[in-house]
């Protein structure tokens, strides 16, 4: 059906003619976009990767190509010999708008059927479509440019961090369980039946491996692993950019890091992203954003009332005071004016996390309006209005519980608020930042334990150490996350590498000696053997890929990605394999129990 190519070469790239190539004979390849005939004359957009070339074939030109081209159809794959000539009526829009290829002959590649999305920009077809015709969406040009950055962001990273020291290095894919705390994905061993190689959730204990072995610097830009519940912005494979080095304090780590995203985001984007960035404790963090990921392109920051209404006759106050909870705000400048049905909705929002109620104090032109007025006196109301700053025609609203629910509805709500007042729409800002001292353990409630906030050989603060044993809650992480707009995008920590911290470590996340040594034994027998001073940190880089290429779903940065159940509509991954193979592998599936 295809014709072969039998010698014939590509002179040049679709997107390249300009008017300097005009009266060249040249051989371009690519896909047919659209056809019109408009009757002795016929016009082929031909599109590949670099843009899209007007072909023009008529019965004059060459009569034989004429009718040949006459049968050709959307997405065959053609190549067309012929002249570059001026375009009479120029188009605009079209980088190669000026000129026009006078087809002298042309071989059809490939027919294609009728592709069952349509190949143009903004398409809007139905996601389970576009991902089981993954190439063909693939073809889309705004698709390709998406991988066009991310391939530069990955060079740009590469000659960063070559020029910096920093060597790549290969990690296994099939080991053994990492500490990073999502589940793993599990692979059979058929040498060991019942046995499983786990698939790296990130190479954490390998890169610190690399550090014992005196690599000094090490990256690698790395595929990692995680059975986790999906979002907009994770996969269960993504990528990492993952670096650890030796002989360095936190303030090293962060200051290479952020001159590496300024490199990337300036070699990609052409923008001038400001060092250094500003540096924010995550209690900071918490207590004015109520996030430890904030967005600081907008204001409305979060206010303590607890002091000011300390002694009213509120039942719902005084309950989260009395529980050591706190009452919180954010003013909405300008929000007095928002209807009653408005704020009802932003209640029925805080209570999807967990708040009780929203109450709220609107400062009308004529009267303040609350459905909470009558239990406050004047100077009460005062106060409050006073702490927040309020001023007439703005809108307070107020949560009363204990912190982490106050902190986790009210950060949402702002969140919020900056959608739906649009506070953000045509923001073109790169808003980067740290937050830092993080807590080093977090209380689980349902196992009644400690557990590791980023992973069990995360340095404690100097200053908090004497209270690791007596007061785990309060000590502080060496620990990092580079947010940007209000995303994580990218994490990490100064680790252990004293062997006695360690130990003391694993005793407040409650590991015995056995139990520690069966899972990270290799580690700890490596430390025995001189561990440099060392720390890393690792991005997400599809997500610094969705901001380079400004898209806010992951899936758009990935070739092949899954959808939001895991799953692959294009190759059906995950799916059955056959008896034998799991004969071999020991295994026998249990049949689907019905229920
Ligand atoms: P962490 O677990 O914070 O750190 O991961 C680092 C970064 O990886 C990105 N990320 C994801 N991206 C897409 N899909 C996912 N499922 C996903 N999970 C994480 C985030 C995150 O900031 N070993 C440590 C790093 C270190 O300490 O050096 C680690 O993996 O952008
Ligand atoms: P009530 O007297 O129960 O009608 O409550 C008065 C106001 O307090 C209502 O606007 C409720 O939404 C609000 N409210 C209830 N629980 C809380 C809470 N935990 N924090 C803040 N406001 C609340």
């Amino acid at each position: 059906m295809g014709e072969a190519l039998n010698g014939l070469k590509r002179t040049i790239m679709c997107g390249e003619l300009r008017e300097e190539h005009v009266d060249k004979t040249i051989t371009v390849m690519g896909w047919v976009q659209r056809k019109r005939n408009l009757g002795g004359l016929l016009f082929i957009d031909l599109r590949d990767r670099t843009g899209i070339l007007q072909v023009v074939f008529g019965e004059e030109i060459n009569n034989d190509a004429f009718i040949k081209a006459d049968s050709i159809k959307p997405e065959y794959c053609i190549a067309v010999t012929g002249n570059i000539v001026k375009r009479e009526s120029v188009n605009e829009n079209m980088p190669t708008g000026m000129v026009e290829l006078k087809a002298e002959s042309v071989k059809i590649l490939s027919e294609s059927e009728t592709p069952p999305i349509y190949i143009k920009e903004d398409l809007d077809a139905a996601e389970s479509i576009r991902l089981k015709y993954r190439y063909l969406d693939l073809r889309r040009p705004d698709m390709q440019s998406i991988f066009h950055i991310r391939h530069k962001a990955a060079k740009a990273i590469r000659d960063f961090l070559d020029k910096e020291g920093f060597l790549e290095v290969e990690t296994p894919m099939l080991t053994k369980s990492t500490p990073e705390g999502a589940r793993d994905y599990l692979v059979p061993s058929r040498n060991y039946p019942g046995m499983f190689y786990a698939l790296p959730q990130s190479p954490q204990l390998f890169k610190q491996l690399l550090m014992v072995s005196g690599f000094d610097r090490y990256f690698q830009i790395v595929k990692c692993f995680r059975d986790e519940d999906l979002r907009a912005n994770r996969q269960p494979e993504f990528t990492q950019v993952d670096l650890e080095m030796s002989f360095v304090e936190a303030e090293d780590v962060m200051t290479i890091n952020e001159r590496l995203v300024s490199y990337v985001f300036n070699e990609v984007l052409g923008v001038e992203v400001k060092t250094p960035f500003k540096r924010l404790p995550y209690k900071e963090a918490m207590e004015k954003y109520g996030s430890d990921k904030p967005d600081l392109r907008f204001g409305m920051e979060i206010n303590d009332i607890s002091s000011v209404v300390e002694g009213i006759d509120f039942k719902v106050f005084k309950d989260a005071l009395d529980n050591g909870g706190s009452v919180r705000t954010i003013c909405v400048k300008g929000g007095a004016s928002m209807g009653r049905k408005d704020i009802d909705r932003l209640g029925e929002f805080v209570k999807t996390y967990k708040a009780k109620g929203l109450a709220w104090i609107a400062l009308k032109e004529e009267e303040i309006k609350s459905p909470i007025a009558k239990f406050l006196k004047e100077d009460e109301m005062n106060g409050i209005i006073k702490t927040v700053g309020a001023e007439v025609g703005d809108l307070v609203l107020i949560v009363a519980d204990k912190n982490s629910v106050v902190f986790q509805s009210l950060g949402a709500l702002r969140l919020e608020l900056a959608k739906k007042l649009e506070l953000l729409k045509d923001n073109k800002e790169f808003n980067f930042l740290w937050v830092t001292e993080f807590p080093l353990v977090e209380y689980n409630e349902e196992e009644d334990r400690y557990q590791a906030a980023h992973h069990p050989f995360t340095c404690p603060m100097d200053e908090d150490i004497p209270y690791l044993e007596s007061e785990p809650g309060r000590v502080r992480a060496k620990a990092y996350d580079m947010v940007l707009n209000g995303e994580e995008l990218g994490g990490g920590s100064i680790r252990i590498h004293d062997s006695k911290l360690q130990e003391k470590m694993f005793n407040v996340l409650g590991f015995t000696s056995e139990s520690a040594w069966e899972r990270f034994g290799f580690l700890l027998e490596a430390f025995k053997f001189g561990p440099p001073p060392h720390g890393g940190l690792a991005f997400g880089f599809d997500r610094m890929v969705m901001f380079l290429s400004g898209t806010d779903n992951i899936k758009d940065v990935i070739a092949f990605p899954k959808n939001q159940n895991a799953f692959c509509p294009m190759t059906e991954a995950p799916n059955v394999v056959d008896t034998k193979q799991l004969q071999e592998l020991g295994i026998s599936v249990r049949e689907k129990e019905d229920n």
